[in-house]
């Protein structure tokens, strides 16, 4: 559904920061995109959102080429999660800032009530609605920028390291929000360096390196690899991966649970 093709991208045109990248999303998918620090990973979804222009290449959404379409009506279809979410909030209160995009398309003052209500009863934060979104934690920022996307009904949600400096209980009930959200059928996009999520939460791992994508596939078969082969692309293998792999006959356990469950079956067998 979303395809881009030949994407090529430098911010100083003489320096390119990838070239010949080439992807498609589909409808369902939960994308981890990983690599390096500096490799890029940012910058591309920068280029999904339109806040970037490609040196060279295509970008398509449901077939129709969105390369030059502004960032402002690819918000009906990509919802955006920044690194630091306040630097997307503007309105004075939560719920005027998610009323935002709605208000954008037109519609009905009744019809914005009714969604803004819907969308942050559906991510938890009713209780926030006349907040001041600067005053809000890092976490209930999250919250309110992807509310505003439900809002907008958008089918994809990029977030970008949500999860990096957030102590475990939030990370934990970020998680829980975004499987439930992927499993009422929003495509999701994760930006992460936490191996554990990228296996456990993860039907597809896009790994940027070497200025373009390393590697596209399932998180199984990119934890499965070598440790040199991950090493290269600047990852490691997360502990339950690493576990039941030294474990014989036990098989690849995308998670600590996953882990503990077939250890138990194994002693019990
Ligand atoms: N506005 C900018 N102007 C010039 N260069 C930039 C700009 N933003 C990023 N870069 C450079 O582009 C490259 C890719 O940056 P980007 O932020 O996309 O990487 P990243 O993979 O998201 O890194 P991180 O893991 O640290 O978040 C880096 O070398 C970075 O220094
Ligand atoms: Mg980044």
């Amino acid at each position: 559904m979303l395809k881009v093709e030949n994407l090529r991208f430098g911010y100083v045109p003489s320096v390119d920061i990838f070239k010949d990248v080439n992807f498609t999303i589909h409808g369902g998918e939960f994308i981890a995109i990983g690599g390096k620090n500096g490799c890029g990973k940012t910058t591309i979804t920068r280029l999904l959102m339109g806040l970037e222009k490609p040196t060279e290449g295509r970008m398509y959404y449901n077939g129709a080429d969105i390369t030059t379409m502004p960032p402002s009506k690819r918000g009906q279809f990509i919802g955006y999660v920044f690194q630091q979410p306040d630097r997307q909030m503007f309105r004075s209160t939560v719920a005027e800032e998610v009323a935002f995009g709605p208000e954008s398309l037109g519609r009905s003052k009744e019809d914005v009530e009714r969604i803004v209500n819907d969308v942050l009863h559906k991510v938890g934060i009713s209780h926030l609605r006349e907040a001041y979104p600067p005053t809000l934690r890092r976490g209930e920022k999250q919250r309110v920028a992807i509310a505003s996307a439900l809002a907008m009904e958008s089918s994809i949600l990029i977030l970008d390291e949500p999860t990096s400096g957030q102590d475990g209980k939030e990370t934990k009930e970020l998680l829980a929000l975004l499987r439930q959200l992927h499993a009422e059928g929003l495509t999701i996009l994760l930006i992460t360096h936490d191996m554990e999520i990228m296996a456990a939460e993860c039907t597809r791992a896009i790994i940027m390196g070497n200025r373009t994508v390393a590697f596209d596939g399932t998180p199984e078969a990119l934890f499965t690899k070598t440790a040199d082969e991950l090493h290269d692309l600047g990852l490691t293998r997360p502990p339950s991966v690493e576990l039941s792999l030294a474990v014989p006959g036990l098989g690849y356990c995308k998670s600590m649970d996953e882990l503990r469950r077939k250890l138990l079956a194994q002693l019990e067998g």
